[in-house]
């Protein structure tokens, strides 16, 4: 990552967020200056964040999971004259940055998918490896969790949603394994239809990672939710303020690198015009031309970092 400082000699917190570091270096928090992260979670990378614009950046947290802003803002205590919480989806970006009256923010961060307190406890529904309800909501706001859909969606386009969001090749054979056997309360009933499609073939991973991860990418509307925060981000930010996104699934790198690299031109006329009529401006430029991920350190003590894809973008002066 060129041009980065160290901005921060601060301590990763207790529990260690994905490429911790990584998030400090991209967005070199100084004081004076405001800050998003945009899924707050444990509050990690806004504890980096909060140390490293000392005495007096302030920052927005945003979160859809009340237990997660409960969490955050209890660990977050002591920078409490210097933070705002809010429960809500990143997708209501410049609504929030207008409510807290900020025109304009040097940083954001946002930091995809399910945290580890989410994972971990097994009423939310997210993991196969407890048993528990089959919900994996990130908060209350969402209307459908994954019980509503797993056991009304037609088996063409639950195949096709483990297909997409999971990209597992036996995904017709999930999809048929999942009718069989609905009604599905819980998550072990979930798992089992899944390694029943298996038929106790030997994989890499448990059988029904791919399928768990399909269902809440899909009941938590993720694709659609980053695709409407990214322009949000972009147009939040100041001249040389940095947007950092980590993703978890190709699709949303993907999406990243897509948006990173559109924006990031002046002309997206087809190559094969010989003149611009798009009009198109660039507002960033790149700060990573290629995503940052873990190194084998933090892969060991971390293992869901091994898929962690983290870009920065700078925003241009745009004057
Ligand atoms: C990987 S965790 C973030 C961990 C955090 N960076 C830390 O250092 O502790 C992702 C968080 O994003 C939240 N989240 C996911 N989608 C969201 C959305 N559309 N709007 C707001 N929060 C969201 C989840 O509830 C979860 O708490």
């Amino acid at each position: 990552m060129s041009g980065m400082q160290r901005s921060a000699d601060s301590q990763p917190p207790p529990h260690r967020s994905v490429l911790y570091h990584q998030i400090i270096l991209a967005l070199r928090p100084q004081s004076q200056r405001r800050y998003v992260d945009a899924t707050l979670g444990a509050g990690g990378h806004a504890a980096g964040i909060l140390e490293a614009s000392s005495p007096d950046g302030q920052l927005l947290g945003i979160d859809l999971d009340p237990q997660a802003l409960d969490l955050a803002s209890r660990r977050l205590a002591e920078y409490s004259n210097r933070t705002t919480f809010v429960q809500a989806s990143f997708t209501s970006l410049a609504e929030q940055l207008a409510r807290v009256g900020w025109k304009e923010v040097s940083g954001i961060v946002i930091d995809l998918g399910v945290s580890s307190m989410q994972f971990d406890t097994p009423e939310r529904g997210f993991s196969f490896q407890a048993d528990g309800p089959l919900d994996m909501r990130f908060g209350p706001q969402q209307a459908i969790s994954a019980e509503e859909l797993v056991n009304s969606l037609p088996e063409a386009e639950l195949a096709d949603l483990i297909w997409r969001y999971g990209e597992d090749r036996l995904s017709r054979r999930i999809a048929r394994s999942i009718l069989q056997a609905r009604p599905l309360r819980t998550t072990r009933e979930l798992a089992d239809a899944v390694a029943h499609a298996y038929g106790g073939k030997k994989e890499r991973i448990h059988p029904a990672t791919r399928t768990f991860q399909a269902l809440r990418i899909a009941v938590n509307q993720e694709l659609q939710a980053l695709e409407s925060v990214l322009p949000q981000a972009i147009a939040a930010l100041s001249p040389a303020g940095r947007l950092a996104v980590i993703s978890f699934h190709s699709l949303e790198d993907r999406m990243v690198k897509h948006y990173f690299r559109r924006e990031s031109r002046d002309c997206i006329c087809p190559p094969e015009q010989p003149v611009c009529t798009c009009g198109h401006k660039a507002s960033i430029t790149e700060v990573t031309r290629h995503p940052i991920q873990a190194g084998d350190d933090e892969i060991a003590e971390n293992p869901r970092s091994r898929s962690a894809k983290l870009r920065v973008a700078e925003k241009l002066d745009l004057a």
